[in-house]
């Protein structure tokens, strides 16, 4: 009996680039929402400092364009800049429309206008904000849109395999015609059918051992484009956030930028700040350049981490301004109006992903992929802070309007076959997966960190190199889980990233390595494009 679902398009993915897209759409269109989790989970949820548009009279594009293009340490495209930034104020408006609570400068009086806060490498006050949990003011707000749409199916708990392309049903076009999809609860494996498919799966932070992610972010849309054979850009580019709560039970915690924006000063062990010996613009240089100068200072001096001072503000600003944050804080026994926190820097954002065009299409018709998981050319070798949401918003409406103009063209779609399972077996052997999963985030983390050399790069290659040949031998012999489709998606997100840093021989935004300590000013900068296919 076929397994088979029909859909006009198919969102991978419910962060706030995947529920705007949703939104976004004609209401005509049969929508499926996919979550491998709940409709909420992933990075969006736990987003905190807000989103960067221009908002304020004494604040203007061209400033915008100009930081973002100089945190992006000369590889932005400035087409995709100027783009992103000009349609900033719509998506935020949009967002307004659909009831998102932004905080206001006075709560008792509505018409005082949005506070904006101010986060690293940008030289306005242009981050609009929920206190210090926008994402999740975006994203509950955005679910309750979505499940009050008919046109709109949610599956969660489901998560994506494959995408089903003319190539691999042996037919001559390049397009995408759905996805093989594990159901969770079921544990049965489905079909859904569908001319359009978008992913928006989100970034692959979870490559590396210590993140400020949540377990969602294991680069399943960057796989599956890859396998489907869409080209890839910049996987060297992985952003590390400066100030993650260091506390065994925190679980990289995220102590927001926007607390160094309203001035909190970092601080070495014996309370000396240190910033301004790495850049003029101290705690708000771009977060590649603080996340280095913690690095080599906590390398420096043997120290476990910093510590992140906000004590000038009176403890209500604290309080209204960062509830979540100073009641986590104290949680782990850390007052943030009486004292210094401990921080470190931990694996938070992955700027490189699958290249698209200014809609989102990718190399495949039909194909789009829309937020983190995207590469559109808009944060070059650093993405400024709170950019990324931005991002999410922007994107998924210019996909969607490329869809809302195509769908009605679409002519039948073929068979797709059932997924096989006849030659796998159950697995005997679990511990083959989390002892693979262990190991590669940590020498992802000591060889492919902050820091770089050509050895460990080499390292990191061996060691992956037989990585993938262990899973790919598991996939093709036994049932498929969840924890196998993530682990086999992470492997192959992290021989991208190697391969990557491999090429990129000079230090650039993010990629910093002792072997090239240098950005390269002899050649004009160029993006790393890998091809499936070819070496
Ligand atoms: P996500 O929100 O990560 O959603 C991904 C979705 O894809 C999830 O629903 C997941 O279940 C689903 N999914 C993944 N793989 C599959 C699959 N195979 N099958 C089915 N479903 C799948 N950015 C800012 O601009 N401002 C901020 O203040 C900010 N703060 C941040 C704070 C934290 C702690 C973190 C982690 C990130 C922050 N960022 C911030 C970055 C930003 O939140 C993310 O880049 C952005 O939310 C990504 O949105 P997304 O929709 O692309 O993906
Ligand atoms: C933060 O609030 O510090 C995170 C902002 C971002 O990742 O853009």
């Amino acid at each position: 009996m076929s397994n088979s679902r029909h859909f006009d398009v198919m969102i991978i993915g419910s962060g706030a680039a995947g529920l705007s897209m949703a939104l976004r759409l004609d209401r005509g269109i049969r929508i499926a929402i996919l979550s491998k989790t709940l409709i909420s989970d992933g990075s969006s949820l736990y987003a905190q400092g807000g989103v960067a548009a221009v908002m304020d009279s004494g604040d203007s594009f061209d400033s915008h364009i100009e930081d973002t293009l100089k945190a992006g340490a000369g590889l932005c495209n400035p087409d995709i800049v100027r783009h992103t930034v000009e349609k900033g104020p719509e998506a935020i408006n949009w967002l307004i429309d659909n009831n998102v609570p932004f905080t206001l400068v006075d709560a008792a009086h509505p018409d005082s206008g949005y506070h904006l806060t101010r986060e690293g490498g940008h030289s306005h006050r242009r981050v609009i904000h929920a206190a210090d949990a926008t994402g999740k003011a975006i994203e509950n707000t955005l679910e309750q849109q979505v499940r009050g749409r008919d046109n709109i199916r949610i599956f969660e708990n489901h998560i994506a395999i494959d995408i089903i392309t003319a190539n691999k049903l042996g037919l001559k076009d390049n397009h995408c015609y759905g996805a093989y999809v594990l159901n969770r609860n079921s544990k049965k494996i489905e079909v859904f059918k569908s001319p359009f498919v978008v992913l928006a799966c989100g970034g692959a932070s979870k490559v590396y051992l210590y993140t400020s992610n949540p377990d969602t972010s294991t680069g399943d849309g960057i796989a599956m484009a890859w396998r489907a054979g869409c080209r890839v850009a910049n996987m060297e580019f992985n952003q590390f956030h400066p100030t993650c709560l260091y506390h065994p039970d925190a679980k990289s915690f995220l102590v927001t930028e926007a607390l160094r924006g309203e001035g909190a000063r970092l601080l070495l062990p014996d309370g000396t700040q240190f910033m301004q010996n790495f850049d003029p613009r101290a705690e708000l240089a771009s977060r590649d350049i603080v996340a280095h100068a913690i690095d080599h200072e906590m390398k420096r001096l043997g120290a476990e981490c910093v510590y992140l001072d906000i004590r000038h503000k009176p403890k209500e600003f604290i309080q209204h301004h960062f509830p979540t944050i100073y009641s986590r804080c104290l949680e782990f026994g850390y007052d943030l109006s009486l004292q210094p926190v401990p921080v470190v820097p931990a694996a938070h954002y992955t700027c490189g992903g699958v290249v698209t065009d200014i809609s989102g299409k990718t190399d495949i018709d039909g194909l789009y992929a829309i937020g983190e998981t995207a590469f559109t050319g808009l944060h070059g070798a650093n993405r400024m802070a709170s950019n990324s949401l931005l991002e999410c918003l922007v994107f998924a409406a210019s996909a969607a309007e490329d869809i809302n103009h195509k769908y009605r063209q679409i002519a039948t779609l073929p068979e797709l076959p059932d997924w096989d399972e006849s030659r796998v077996t159950d697995s005997d052997e679990e511990v083959v997966v989390s002892h693979n999963w262990d190991e590669l985030r940590r020498f992802m983390w000591d060889y492919v960190g902050i820091v770089r050399t050509n050895k460990r790069l080499q390292r990191a290659k061996s060691r992956i190199d037989l990585l993938l040949h262990e899973i790919n031998e598991y996939y093709g012999n036994f049932r498929i889980t969840n924890d196998l489709i993530e682990l086999r998606n992470l492997a192959l997100v992290a021989s991208l990233i190697i391969r990557s840093a491999q090429t990129r021989q000079e230090s650039r935004g993010l990629h910093y390595t002792l072997d090239y300590p240098d950005m390269d000013t002899n050649h004009p900068p160029v993006n790393t494009i890998l091809i499936p296919g070819k070496k």
